[in-house]
């Protein structure tokens, strides 16, 4: 039965009686013979002399449908007209197809659909590039197509994974009853290190909301209210130079817990973790999750939060080198900096090109420069060897556990530009020299982070994590006189050397956090207008409470192997925060602007 009706092809917007009955994924050579209803879009259309193939392709998959002439010859004329992503529904017979026409790279190659029935619900104009998942197309035509991106299967696959973590996390958290609480996006500055972005208001003229970093201080009133287990994925808001592994607005699985430790909290965010890989990826995940100080992790690794998929430590040779005649160590040693050196095992064989390709790397890091050694049999080659007494090769030889074969890399600074030169080298060596097993999940807890970081250019201490963290009670007397030494309680989740998740233990005292806010330079009128309301919070009855947040986007990246989290969100930004698609950020109209009373200098 023809349901086209005559004079007409398309049937804009109509679904008529037709109703689907399947996913285009679900059929199998055990349904042979059954009336089947499928919707979707035109993955493909092959005309073979007569018959017309269409593989169609919905959210699961894909299945093959045929338009035989002889079967109903006003539908396969129909059919002719259809091109790429057009959106159609069929029913029709399912059949199995003839022997040699299997195709088992397909879940439903065992069966086709014989089509006795047609609408074209939409046509669809010429797509900008395939709906495949291996084809070459520039960052920026899928993000300003980012519908039609959506439509690969790769991709859609990772929004569903996505989804799925979502779902995990919730069921664990509310199993162990913890309560999804919102909270308000236009807010006040909640400092997490980055610049805010603000909403001018229109009712109070001159003044501005920020968008969250996030709703830290939120939760921490949730748990001075009594709510004592909170949770909420939720959006946060930063301002930020971005990279692969940092968007301008990005989720969080945020939680909050009362009469804790950092034990505690620690356990639920390792079953967390677990159950999620447990119900996403059917992957076993080993409790409890190695650890480290941040110390150790910044001696061994240079970075605070290593991958430990593989070895290369770094080795700190100030010592060995402060008297030596490189003039580079010796004066970089005397000025408080340090020497330390990577043993990239077994490289000694990369050129000279692929050396001052390292020394740019390191460059992006302010190393002004990359000392190395290749180390022979009986010997070493390098620029710098000359510079070296025997006792001081033998020195260096030991500590560094150089073999024949090894390409010694050093870097003399102070302590951040080295730690964060090598420990950046160190990662792209283990990626280059192939150590990385791709298959494993290393998850590694670090702690005991300082409490302070000493800001060179603005010459100050800023909060290492956020204000509200707590300073270990053993330190609480040092606040005042000797602020770099205090020890935090709080700790950051490390998986693959990305950083997953960070936390701690907070403040619950108002007297410790006014302290803090001293020691960060804050003046009492300064704290008082920017977190009066949390101060007296904490004077109201505060209990003792600590809590993590998650990078979402960063697990969904890693759990669906990506590398970048533009391929785990929906509707990602570019590196200039831009959204290529709707174009935002956009100007505004001169009549917003003057209901806001501002005006744009541009
Ligand atoms: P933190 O600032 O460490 O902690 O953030 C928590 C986690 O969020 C992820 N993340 C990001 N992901 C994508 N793009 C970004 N720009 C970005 N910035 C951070 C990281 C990070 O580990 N309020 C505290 C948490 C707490 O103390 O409970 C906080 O926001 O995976
Ligand atoms: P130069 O004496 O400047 O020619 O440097 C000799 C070698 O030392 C070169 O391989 C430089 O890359 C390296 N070098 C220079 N400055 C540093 C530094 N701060 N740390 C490590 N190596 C350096």
């Amino acid at each position: 039965m023809a349901v086209i009706k005559e004079g007409t092809i398309f049937y804009m917007d109509m679904m008529g009686k037709m109703k689907r009955t399947h996913h285009c994924n679900e059929l199998s050579a055990k349904d042979a013979g059954k009336e089947v209803t499928l919707m979707g879009w035109v993955q493909r259309r092959r005309d073979h002399g007569g018959v017309i193939f269409i593989d169609l392709r919905d959210r699961e998959g894909l299945c093959q449908v045929v338009f035989n002439p002889d079967k109903n010859i006003d539908i396969h004329k129909h059919a002719h007209t259809i091109r790429n992503e057009f959106v159609i529904g069929i029913s029709g017979v399912v059949e199995k197809r003839p022997e040699g026409m299997i195709n088992t790279n397909l879940k439903t190659g065992e069966i086709e659909i014989s089509v006795n029935e047609l609408k074209i619900f939409n046509k669809a104009a010429t797509p900008p590039f395939l709906i495949e998942d291996s084809i070459d197309v520039s960052d920026n035509i899928r993000l300003e197509n980012r519908h039609i991106d959506l439509r690969r299967p790769a991709l859609m696959k990772n929004i569903i994974t996505r989804h799925k973590i979502g779902k995990a996390v919730r069921n664990y958290l509310n199993n162990l009853g913890f309560i999804d609480i919102e909270t308000p996006m236009l807010t006040k500055s909640t400092p997490e290190g980055a610049r805010d972005y603000l909403v001018p208001s229109r009712v109070n003229q001159g003044t501005f909301y920020a968008l969250p970093q996030s709703p830290q201080i939120f939760k921490q009133l949730l748990m001075v209210a009594g709510f004592d287990r909170y949770y909420q994925i939720v959006k946060c808001f930063r301002d930020e130079d971005l990279r692969a592994d940092r968007q301008p607005e990005f989720t969080q699985i945020d939680i909050e817990m009362s009469f804790i430790d950092e034990n505690q909290i620690m356990a639920v965010a390792e079953g967390m973790i677990q159950s999620l890989f447990k119900e996403v990826l059917e992957k076993e995940v080993t409790l409890p999750f190695a650890c480290i100080s941040y110390k150790e992790a910044m001696d061994r690794y240079g970075l605070d939060k290593p991958d430990t998929r593989f070895k290369l430590e770094l080795k700190d040779v100030t010592d060995i080198v402060k008297e030596s005649g490189f003039k580079v160590f010796a004066s970089v040693a005397k000025k408080g900096g340090m020497v330390k050196a990577l043993n990239a095992k077994q490289s000694s064989s990369l050129s000279r090109k692929e050396i001052d390709g390292l020394t740019d790397f390191v460059s992006i890091y302010r190393a002004k420069g990359l000392a190395w050694i290749k180390v022979k049999e009986d010997s070493w080659q390098s620029p710098i060897a000359k510079f070296f007494t025997d006792d001081e090769k033998d020195a260096l030889a030991e500590k560094i556990e150089m073999e024949p074969g090894d390409l010694i890399l050093f870097v003399a600074d102070q302590p951040k530009i080295v730690n964060e030169a090598l420990g950046h080298l160190r990662n792209h060596m283990g990626k280059k020299l192939g150590l990385i097993d791709e298959t494993i999940f290393n998850f590694l807890w670090v702690t005991d982070f300082p409490l302070f970081d000493y800001d060179e250019t603005e010459k100050r201490y800023q909060a290492l994590h956020h204000p509200f963290t707590s300073p270990v009670e053993t330190d609480f007397d040092k606040l005042k006189t000797e602020p770099a030494s205090i020890l935090s309680r709080a700790y950051d989740l490390v998986l693959n050397g990305s950083e997953i998740g960070g936390g701690s233990i907070r403040i619950h005292s108002a007297d410790i956090q006014q302290q803090v806010f001293t020691a960060l330079g804050l003046k009492e009128d300064d704290y008082k207008e920017k977190f009066g309301f949390l101060l007296d919070a904490l004077k109201s009855g505060a209990p003792p409470h600590g809590g993590i947040a998650f990078g979402l986007d960063r697990l969904a990246m890693i759990l669906c192997n990506q590398e970048s989290l533009r391929d785990v969100i929906a509707f990602p930004k570019t590196q200039k925060a831009s959204c290529l698609m709707t174009k935002a950020p956009s100007k505004a109209s001169f009549k917003q602007l003057e209901e806001l009373n501002l005006k744009s200098t541009l």
